[in-house]
């Protein structure tokens, strides 16, 4: 277990998402009023980074990009969402965020997505 320090309450807004790195892992912190959480910096869809595309709204994530959706407290899908977000530990001691990365959380994006990109190229 180790729990580092990822940033100060006051650095991230209310309703917000700010990326972090953490000793070369970057985190996504999302102050959502009276708690904050953690998350991998890209979307589980197509890697796209949630600080640019995603939108916090009454504790949903939305993703602009093709609108999947989280339930930010747990992971959740929602809507269109077909993988739930993956959440770090967080914890509050004074002013600060601090994030439990065991190890840094990834997402296995489906390569045929790719090919198929590719695909269209040629
Ligand atoms: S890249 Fe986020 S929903 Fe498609």
């Amino acid at each position: 277990m180790s729990w580092k320090r990822v940033c100060s309450v006051s650095d991230v807004a209310s309703n917000s998402l700010k990326q972090f790195d953490v000793d070369g892992v970057r985190v996504l912190i999302a102050n959502l009023g009276e708690e904050f959480k953690a998350y991998p910096p890209l979307c589980p869809h197509m890697e796209e980074s949630l600080e640019e595309s995603g939108i916090c709204e009454d504790g949903l994530m939305t993703c602009s990009k093709h609108l999947w959706q989280w339930d930010m407290r747990t992971g959740e899908m929602r809507g269109e969402a077909e993988k739930p977000l993956l959440l770090y530990e967080v914890k509050q001691e004074g002013d600060d965020v601090l994030v439990n990365i065991e190890k840094e959380l990834e997402y296995e994006y489906d390569e045929e997505t790719e090919d198929d990109d590719d695909s269209f190229w040629d």
